[in-house]
């Protein structure tokens, strides 16, 4: 199969902080999501749900909601060295016990799991792409989309937010030509205002985008 188009920018920048360099020998070996098929409920058999998280950067969401919530299992892809770095040192502050990292693309861990396997998805300020010849490179395509809907069980959420109103208007489009997704939202608030539950990401915080972010919640039908 053909290498899918890198939907990414640069893996490191800024040479790791020592506690960071150390957590990523010491921690993450111990907390890596497998890298051959595995069910994520033998991973926390006790686990009430299983949410996953694309693209994590520095892992304040993600962390933060597994803080919240010690009975579901987190499984989170970021090939960012340096968010790693980050999110493991929330992972070693909090000393959560339900968070498994895959350090990579999303798209080398989605077919190690099976069907129907994931309560909640999200994908939180992915990499807009915004120049017309690197739309190609946007994570949110059909093939993509596919596979979540293969993910995910009968009525869980996906939750996507970006800063860039091409992207929303993209990511909004495919999903509505995807039978197996119904868009949530019944009022403009609804993609307007964050969920009720929302983290602040640092991307977010940013404001880089050309738009206040946009919030699509999507049901796997
Ligand atoms: C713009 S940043 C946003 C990070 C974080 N979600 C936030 O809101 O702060 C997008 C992140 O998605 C990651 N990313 C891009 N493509 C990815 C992929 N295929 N799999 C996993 N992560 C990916 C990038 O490395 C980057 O850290």
């Amino acid at each position: 199969m053909d290498q899918p188009l890198r939907t990414y920018g640069r893996i490191k920048s800024r040479a790791l902080k020592p506690r960071q360099a150390r957590l990523m020998d010491q921690l993450l070996p111990s907390l890596a999501a497998p890298t051959t098929p595995f069910d994520p409920r033998e991973l926390k058999p006790d686990a009430a749900e299983v949410w996953l998280e694309a693209g994590f950067g520095a892992g304040e969401h993600l962390t933060t909601q597994a803080a919240r919530r010690p009975d579901t299992l987190f499984l989170g892809a970021e090939p960012f060295v340096n968010g790693l770095g980050a999110c493991l040192a929330h992972i070693d502050d909090a000393k959560l016990q339900n968070v498994r990292l895959h350090a990579g693309d999303v798209r080398s861990l989605t077919p190690l799991l099976p069907n129907a396997c994931i309560d909640r998805f999200y994908i939180l300020f992915p990499d807009p792409w915004p120049k017309v010849r690197h739309k190609k490179r946007r994570l949110i395509q059909p093939d993509f989309i596919a596979e979540a809907a293969r993910l995910l069980k009968p009525g869980a959420l996906l939750r996507f937010a970006t800063d860039w109103a091409d992207y929303a208007d993209w990511t909004l489009e495919r999903f509505l030509a995807a039978p197996a997704f119904r868009w949530t939202a019944e009022r403009a608030n609804d993609w307007r205002r964050p969920w009720a539950d929302h983290v602040t990401t640092r991307y977010e915080a940013k404001r880089l985008g050309d738009c206040a972010p946009i919030w699509l919640e999507f049901a796997r039908v």
